[in-house]
């Protein structure tokens, strides 16, 4: 209700301008967060990695980029809260104007390059975020650092923050660091997770592009079983030069992220599948469900939706339990995957 007044001011500021605004609100108020509405119920509560998710609806790295408003998204509703991408350094990331609405498509694209306030100043923030909700942060490499150095960056972000979230994500999937996509290789993933698994037990993830070929994902996948990570976050923003330089999200990224997600489920290996990339309403999880998944995160629906999108969402994944006559979304995902399809009302 709130955010259908505000709307129409936000969008009529310069997208990065309007986000600035609405987190420094965000952040003075938290407890402007519980007027969304959206009803948490225990019921949706899910073993994602050796966390329990509140609900299987997250928000999306980059929207909490410094860890600012972490109480107020918790307020909102989500299941899980992810900052970041958190660099060692501080940094100015890419010349504005970097973000921009395609709101016909509502999507966008953003060239921002991990503009972030550093670790120091992240981590006194995490420290005082106090709450049972799983916290996960996104880290990646400074945007001047070699992939060698790199190892080294992402292993003291570790450290560091270890006692402060959850879970970490690695992620070597922005379009907007140059070279970065190119860190998406079986040695240096290798070599990169087995210094962080030994600098920590929380759960690990990477975060993959959208733009891969399906032996890359394969290859992906395959690594992130046998390095034993929790699992793999898909997907990042993708790469349309035909829109200009940058990753666009939303949904004209969502048949790619699709696709992609379906190209690692049908793998059934031993990780997670976090879900990312388009999902704008229960439809959208319900075929991520279809085709094997659990839970999954959202950014560019959030902004253009606004807290209705987790009070709806929320609400018709309630109805589908009361009408499925499931207790819990665990007692859903108890259920085999034949047994799943027949109650999501699609064939097998
Ligand atoms: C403005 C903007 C900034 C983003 N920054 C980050 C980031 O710092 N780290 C990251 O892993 N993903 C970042 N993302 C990607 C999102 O986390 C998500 O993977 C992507 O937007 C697809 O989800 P969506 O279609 O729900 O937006 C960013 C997305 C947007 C739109």
């Amino acid at each position: 209700m709130l955010y259908s007044l505000l709307k129409p001011l936000l969008f009529k500021l310069p997208p990065e301008v309007a986000h600035e605004f609405a987190l420094e609100i965000a952040s003075l108020c938290p407890a402007l967060g519980k007027l969304s509405g959206a009803n948490s119920s225990d019921k949706l509560s899910l073993k994602v990695g050796s966390l329990t998710w509140k609900s299987p609806l997250g928000l999306a790295a980059g929207l909490d980029k410094n860890a600012e408003a972490l109480n107020f998204f918790a307020n909102q509703g989500f299941g899980a809260i992810e900052c970041g991408t958190v660099t060692l350094k501080p940094q100015l990331g890419n010349p504005r104007p970097r973000v921009f609405r395609i709101v016909d498509q509502q999507s966008l694209r953003n060239a921002m390059g991990f503009p972030n306030h550093g670790l120091i100043a992240i981590a006194a923030k995490l420290k005082s975020f106090k709450s049972e909700l799983p916290l996960g942060a996104n880290i990646g490499m400074n945007k001047d650092s070699s992939p060698d150095e790199s190892i080294d960056e992402l292993g003291t972000i570790v450290a560091t923050l270890q006692d402060d979230v959850d879970y970490f994500v690695v992620n070597v999937s922005s379009p907007n660091t140059p070279g970065l996509r190119a860190l998406q290789e079986k040695s240096y993933l290798t070599e990169l997770f087995q210094e962080l698994s030994s600098l920590t037990n929380k759960d690990l993830f990477l975060k993959i592009a959208p733009d891969l070929d399906e032996n890359k994902v394969i290859e992906l996948a395959t690594l992130a079983a046998d390095l034993k990570l929790t699992g793999l976050i898909a997907t990042n923003t993708t790469i349309r030069a035909d829109l200009g330089a940058g990753g666009i999200s939303g949904l004209l990224l969502k048949e790619k992220a699709i696709k992609v997600r379906q190209q690692i489920l049908k793998l059934d290996l031993p990780i997670e599948v976090i879900g990312v990339g388009g999902i704008s309403c229960f439809e959208d999880i319900k075929k991520f469900w279809m085709d094997g998944g659990k839970a999954v995160q959202v950014y560019t629906a959030y902004v253009y939706q606004g807290p209705e999108l987790l009070k709806n969402i929320q609400r018709d994944m309630l109805d589908f339990l009361e009408k499925e006559k499931l207790k819990s979304l665990n007692e859903f995902f108890m259920l085999d995957r034949k047994e799943r399809s027949k109650l999501l009302n699609q064939p097998v």
